[in-house]
């Protein structure tokens, strides 16, 4: 059937009628971003699935977004426009492997980036998003020693902000790892008075010329608080459509990515589109599903987080 000419009324309709809310991450396409209830950091969105009385959540991020929405929600529709939307990170850390890892070191408890998947969530004592793991991993007692997984560039930047000597699992995230710091710095000579503003999924060399480091929420309020008028932003471009938005004055440049890679769009996130949007309204598919086990394993790390975060 062809597609209504204006979808997004048609999606509107269809949140009315399912009695659905739409979360969307900061690096969703900007059409996605106008159409959601809700954009947010990993923990805002976790939050606000959490607390929905939504009956159906349509979740425009990734993979392992939808997936926490769904542990939260056993009992309710969660929607993923589309299901190939993963993310190199969480791939970075296949659940066999992270066992062994794990069974390395026996008296560590495992502090896991919400960046993976709902089996490595499992094997979890703590969730942490890039908003809180400096202040969840501070909570934990001294002489506990930590695994921390799977970003080793968050991981990194937590060991340096908390003086903890973590465990770390080499995953990182293909967006994060391309920005170039030669690129970063002739930007920054050809706007000197920009300030740099980076996620701490980037590497210590992007960081270390960061004026602020932070989630894309923290990132976004960074930017309309600070007295500064133009800003280098080292992060997946999307967040730019909602910093421009809300901070119409200002001026934002997306940091540029290293001559191997065309775009700082994130390629999983980019697969959701408003037509798949759209579609997964109408047609309640694809869904997410999980395994009764890992659903209720999973769940107890994510419920510490929300508790230790608040
Ligand atoms: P935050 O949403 O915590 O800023 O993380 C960014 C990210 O890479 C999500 O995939
Ligand atoms: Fe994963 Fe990186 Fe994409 Fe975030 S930006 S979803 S960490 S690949």
């Amino acid at each position: 059937a062809a597609l209504p000419k204006d979808l997004f009324s048609a999606i509107e309709a269809l949140k009315k009628e399912l009695n659905a809310i739409v979360l969307a991450h900061y690096y969703q396409e900007p059409d996605i971003q106008d159409i959601a209830d809700y954009i947010g950091d990993s923990l805002g969105l976790s939050q606000k699935a959490a607390a929905t009385d939504a009956e159906v959540i349509v979740f425009a991020g990734v993979h392992f977004m939808a997936e926490t929405a769904k542990i939260l929600n056993p009992d309710k529709l969660v929607l993923l426009p589309d299901l190939d939307a993963g993310c190199s990170l969480a791939d970075s850390c296949p659940p066999v492997e992270f066992a062994k890892f794990k069974a390395a070191h026996p008296d560590h408890i495992v502090v896991s980036y919400i960046n993976c998947t709902a089996e490595i969530k499992a094997m979890s004592d703590i969730i942490c998003t890039s908003s809180n793991a400096v202040k969840l991993v501070n909570q934990i007692p001294p002489e506990q020693p930590i695994i921390f997984a799977p970003d080793r560039n968050l991981g990194r930047y937590v060991a340096a902000q908390t003086g903890r000597d973590l465990v770390l699992w080499q995953g990182s995230c293909i967006v994060h790892e391309t920005f170039s710091e030669k690129k970063m710095l002739q930007l920054k000579m050809e706007h000197p008075n920009a300030e740099i503003v980076a996620h701490p999924e980037c590497e210590e060399a992007i960081l270390r010329h960061a004026n602020f480091i932070g989630s894309t929420t923290a990132l976004l309020k960074y930017v309309e608080n600070s007295e500064t008028e133009q800003f280098i932003v080292v992060t997946e471009s999307g967040i730019i459509h909602q910093m421009e938005k809300q901070v119409p004055n200002k001026l934002f440049i997306p940091a540029p990515p290293d001559a191997n890679c065309q775009c700082n769009e994130c390629p999983h996130m980019r697969l959701n589109t408003l037509e798949k949007l759209y579609l997964a309204m109408k047609n309640r598919t694809p869904e997410i599903t999980l395994p009764a086990d890992i659903q209720k394993q999973a769940l107890l790390p994510i419920q510490r987080m929300l508790t230790m975060s608040a």
